[in-house]
């Protein structure tokens, strides 16, 4: 009954290297909203050379989605593409293909079973023991708890959550660098935008979105996105692979914080004036010394003294080597 959009909708040349044939593709539930659409579970028959059928995520754009709103989903379809002709990495949300004709506008990315990584580590406070799960040789712990004491085996979890945790970090910082190497500047880098697949592999997902000054306004788990921005950002709109450091900074407190609220007592328009009289979080009662001071090299007012991801990842696999 409402008013036909067709017509009012940007063109969209075929590209037979990605394009999925729509009855290929069984639809099933939603697993989560974004700004001008959804994304649904669905199964996939015979994409990517696979034989069978493969679980994906479908993100489609409403129905009654603005022309300039599916102009940036195009966009974002576009980004997609060009990374993907120069390769997948696996700590990203890979791109798998798309349906452009006859139907609603999809693109069909890798499935990621557990969810984005905040509510993720968010479950880990009430499971400490899930930090086990993670570790190959969870015997470590169980020979270190004396039946007797209840406490005995405090220590040597509290290290394999530590690994456990710098790991997610290494994975984060290893996606980072691919896509920054391939000039893809993700601007909303967060907990919330990184998912866990069933492998317990992270993947850093939406690195394809345009982004608007959208900043300002809380998402769905009551998150403000200028949390995660440095000054020349908020202050600029300046974003570079350098910001995105900042961001990813804000994250490994995210992390050792198993899902905190950066900044929870600051009003967000102190945010500023606070950070520019130098003001920096605390560090978080999980995070060894030598990863706290990654997180605040990541938070260097001057963007240029700031590491790069490559360097990131070096530093977080010295650290995670020096806890093995
Ligand atoms: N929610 C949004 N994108 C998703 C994905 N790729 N896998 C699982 N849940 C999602």
């Amino acid at each position: 009954p409402s008013v036909a959009s067709s017509g009012s909708r940007p063109f969209i040349p075929v590209d037979d290297a990605f394009e999925f044939p729509r009855n290929r593709l069984a639809i099933q539930e939603v697993l989560g909203q974004g700004a001008f659409g959804v994304v649904r579970l669905a199964t996939a028959s015979g994409i990517c050379n696979s034989r069978g059928t493969t679980l994906v995520a479908v993100k489609s754009i409403r129905e009654d989605a603005t022309y300039e709103e599916q102009c940036e989903f195009v966009k974002e379809l576009e980004v997609m593409k060009s990374i993907k002709r120069i390769g997948s990495h696996i700590n990203i949300v890979n791109f798998l293909g798309c349906c452009t004709q006859n139907g609603p506008l999809c693109v069909i990315v890798e499935y990621c079973k557990k969810g984005n990584l905040r509510d993720y580590l968010v479950t880990f406070r009430s499971y400490p023991d899930n930090f086990l799960r993670w570790w190959d040789d969870a015997e470590a712990y169980m020979s270190s708890v004396d039946p007797e004491d209840p406490e005995s085996g405090t220590a040597t979890r509290d290290m394999l959550s530590q690994t456990v945790l710098l790991s997610f970090s290494r994975q984060i910082a290893q996606g980072m660098e691919f896509l920054a190497a391939n000039k893809c500047i993700h601007r909303d880098l967060a907990a919330r935008n990184v998912l866990v697949n069933e492998n317990n592999v992270l993947k850093i997902a939406d690195f394809g979105l345009a982004r608007n000054g959208e900043y300002y306004r809380k998402t769905s788990a009551g998150q403000l996105p200028v949390k995660w921005m440095p000054p020349e950002a908020l202050f600029d709109q300046k974003y570079t692979e350098k910001s995105d450091v900042w961001s990813f900074g804000v994250v490994l407190w995210e992390i050792f914080t198993l899902g905190g609220m950066p900044y929870s007592t600051i009003p967000h328009e102190d945010l500023y004036s606070k950070l520019m009289e130098g003001y920096r979080m605390e560090r978080p009662p999980l995070a060894p010394e030598s990863l706290y001071d990654t997180m605040k090299r990541c938070w260097n007012h001057f963007p240029d003294e700031r590491p790069d991801f490559s360097l990131l990842v070096l530093i977080l696999e010295r650290q995670l080597v020096r806890m093995a």
